[in-house]
């Protein structure tokens, strides 16, 4: 961070720049936001005026402006506006200081005071040498009475380039997080969800580029937002090309409403940029996740089971044994139970909300499933869904009061279950306090986390639920149970990736990315997770053939390979595999450890994505550099003809050896040859495991 004169600051991450300057009436702009520049070109970049030949026709800081309001000489989308008691809406903010903290010397405020009014407003930007993101968030302290229309954490302007394309990532229950990328037209794209989670129909996540990006070469412009609750990405093209992306919480206005003498914090938003490509952006990404999100992303992820798609609501003491005995014989090291365990929740018509175990399906309680899994030589986990409940529930019968509702008007309800409303204060002591409990008196390892519904009638708490109330008391409860119970691990879920996203993450383990596990999809939905999660957070399941969702039969190993490139995980009805399928899990299983490292910390390579290829190809290169573990599958592949080897021109130079047959490869062979898979058959796959056994003299 410097301030090479006053006005003009430089922020600077490893690999690039931000220059802010101030501009006419105070405002900040961003002068520059690319490759790092030393601070006499950032002063050069600071005095770039706006393009003369349109005079005075057009807004001077429309598309640089770091943070707009809806008034004054300025007509893109507000990241801020505001309406006082009086009607009001006017704001001017005057600039008072650019503050370095002494602590954090990555950590800028620009301070603004109003003009007329008793209001403060704070930018905070943060930046850090460890890793290329910069954080953005905003902070408005009023003395008055002020509904917040919006308050966006960024505006975020890439420079002006010709044909500027947006990858974003959409979709639905079960076709979670894929990947879209399209030229960007004039107007505006909004990304969003009103969903009160992240939701899957959009992730919290843009990727910017001039059209002319690749997987390896090209500047990428991409920014986040570290939010779980409802939220807004309006990418603005503006008449005179300009570009800027408004990042914000809440999705319909207002977004909150202060009495006097309050703050409100905006989540942050992330920005980063990269000039190797979509593939160099996502590797950025995932050391900033790995290293600075997850509460431990340097841990290793165990192998764990799953119950769900094996017993459904079917589940008893007895088959969640005989389960966990398959599981462990495999070499599976964490078994979760799924949904069904307690109260009357045999189907999901009845039950949710009343969180002990079921008395016929476990006579003696959780413990001696609990005590037979760690016999077994495995960790316990265990299904919860906290902020829901049947209408069917002994809870709902005592607490009808406690769902958001809209009195007077009918109700709607979604897979049976209503939301509790977290904003009331006891209903989130009582939900704390019964996992607390349920934490405290067992021997628990991990919570799945799950969140089946949105809120469809939110009554009178509609703009702040539909703002942050709701996120921002989930993130307390999770905050408090972490300090608690230090040794548990939780797993974030919403029908799938509903709720994937840098907030969920900073105090979740890892995520369930999609309901969909057939793993040709996964393909995809894995591509689009890439793009900003890391492998070390992405939980993929084994099950069985025909997938429940598609009806697709694919090769076992093909199922385990797709998986492996995650956090593996087996999902399938391990009473009904047969001897040569648990002896093939278990082979892969043992090879999954062995490339776990790798896997989890490496750095991720998309070599041929799904999207265009019938052979797509990724790798990962371990933290150290000397290990590889390459993954190659055919997928929609025709005629029996032998795909082509997957090229891998990032392995450090020297000579590698596969691990398994022993076969030695020149680098350069692997990067201009590639590694020859021989593979021809669709669903053909291979994953090969690569060590660097000796190094250029
Ligand atoms: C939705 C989740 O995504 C599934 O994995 C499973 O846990 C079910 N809920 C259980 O109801």
């Amino acid at each position: 961070m410097s301030e090479p004169v006053p006005g003009v600051w430089v922020l600077r991450t490893p690999r690039s720049a931000y220059v802010l300057s101030l501009g006419g009436e105070d405002v900040p702009l961003a002068a520059h936001w690319g490759a790092p520049v030393d601070d006499d070109a950032a002063v050069a970049l600071a005095k770039v005026p706006f393009d003369a030949a349109r005079g005075s026709w057009e807004s001077h800081v429309d598309g640089r402006e770091e943070y707009p309001s809806d008034t004054g000489m300025r007509f893109v989308e507000p990241a801020l506006a505001l309406r006082f008691r009086d009607g009001g809406r006017t704001v001017r903010w005057v600039f008072g200081a650019g503050e370095v903290d002494g602590a954090d010397p990555g950590h800028l405020r620009l301070r603004y005071t109003e003009l007329t009014r008793p209001l403060r407003l704070v930018l905070h930007y943060r930046v850090s040498a460890a890793h290329d993101v910069i954080e953005r968030w905003a902070e408005l302290q009023t003395d008055v009475p002020v509904e917040v229309l919006r308050a966006d954490s960024a505006a975020w302007c890439p420079p002006p380039r010709e044909g500027y394309r947006l990858g974003s990532l959409h979709g639905r229950w079960g076709a979670d997080s894929r990947l879209e990328r399209s030229a960007l037209p004039d107007g505006v794209v909004r990304l969003g969800s009103r969903r009160t989670t992240t939701s899957p129909m959009h992730n919290p996540w843009i990727a910017l580029d001039d059209g002319t990006a690749t997987e390896t070469t090209g500047e990428v412009w991409t920014a986040a937002l570290a939010w779980s609750g409802t939220w807004r990405i309006d990418v603005q093209r503006l008449p005179a090309g300009r570009v800027v992306a408004n990042v914000g919480a809440g999705h319909e206005e207002p977004v909150a409403s202060l009495s006097g003498g309050t703050t409100y914090a905006t989540p942050r938003s992330c920005g980063l940029w990269s000039d190797g490509g979509f593939g160099a952006a996502s590797r950025a990404w995932h050391d900033y996740v790995r290293g600075h999100v997850l509460p431990h992303g340097d841990e290793l992820r165990p192998v764990l089971y799953n119950s769900w798609e094996a017993t459904g609501f079917l589940l008893d003491e007895a088959n969640q044994m005989a389960l966990a005995e398959r599981a462990a014989a495999l070499g599976c090291e964490l078994f979760v139970m799924d949904d069904g365990w307690f109260g009357a929740r045999v189907s999901d018509n009845a039950g949710l909300g009343d969180w002990l175990p079921n008395s016929t399906r476990f006579p003696n309680g959780l413990g001696p499933l609990i005590k037979r899994v760690g016999e077994l030589g495995m960790r316990f986990g265990i299904w919860v869904e906290p902020e829901a409940v049947n209408p069917d529930s002994d809870l709902y019968r005592a607490h009808p009061d406690w769902v958001y509702a809209s009195p007077g008007y009918p109700r709607h309800e979604m897979r049976n279950q209503l939301v509790l409303d977290l904003g009331r204060p006891d209903v989130a002591a009582w939900l704390h306090g019964w996992l607390d409990t349920l934490l405290t008196d067992n021997d628990i390892a991990f919570v799945k986390w799950d969140m089946n519904r949105p809120v469809t009638d939110p009554g009178p708490q509609r703009d702040l639920l539909w703002s942050s109330r709701h996120a921002l008391n989930l993130y307390a409860i999770l905050d408090r149970l972490r300090r608690d119970h230090p040794h548990v691990r939780f797993e974030s879920c919403a029908s799938g990736g509903g709720r994937v996203d840098l907030g969920i993450l900073a105090r979740t383990d890892q995520v369930w990315p999609s309901d969909n596990t057939d793993a040709s999809d996964r393909l995809h939905i894995q591509e689009g997770f890439s793009q900003l999660y890391p492998a070390r957070a992405m939980t993929a399941w084994v099950t069985d053939a025909p997938n429940f969702l598609t009806g697709n039969r694919l090769p076992l190993r093909y199922r385990f390979h797709v998986a492996m490139a995650g956090v593996l995980g087996i999902g399938g009805d391990l009473a009904h595999w047969s001897p040569e399928e648990q002896a093939t899990a278990a082979e892969l299983i043992a090879r999954y450890k062995r490339i776990r490292p790798i896997v989890q910390h490496g750095a991720l390579h998309r070599l041929r994505s799904p999207r265009e290829s019938d052979a797509p190809a990724l790798a990962y290169l371990s933290a150290s550099g000397e290990e590889a573990a390459v993954f190659q599958l055919l997928d929609g592949h025709r005629y029996g003809e032998p795909a082509p080897p997957a090229r891998l021109p990032f392995l450090p130079p020297g000579t590698w050896q596969d691990a398994d047959t022993g076969t030695r490869y020149p680098a350069a062979f692997l990067a201009v040859h590639g590694l020859d898979a021989g593979l021809y058959r669709n669903h053909d796959s291979a994953v090969t495991h690569l060590r660097r056994v000796s190094r250029p003299a």
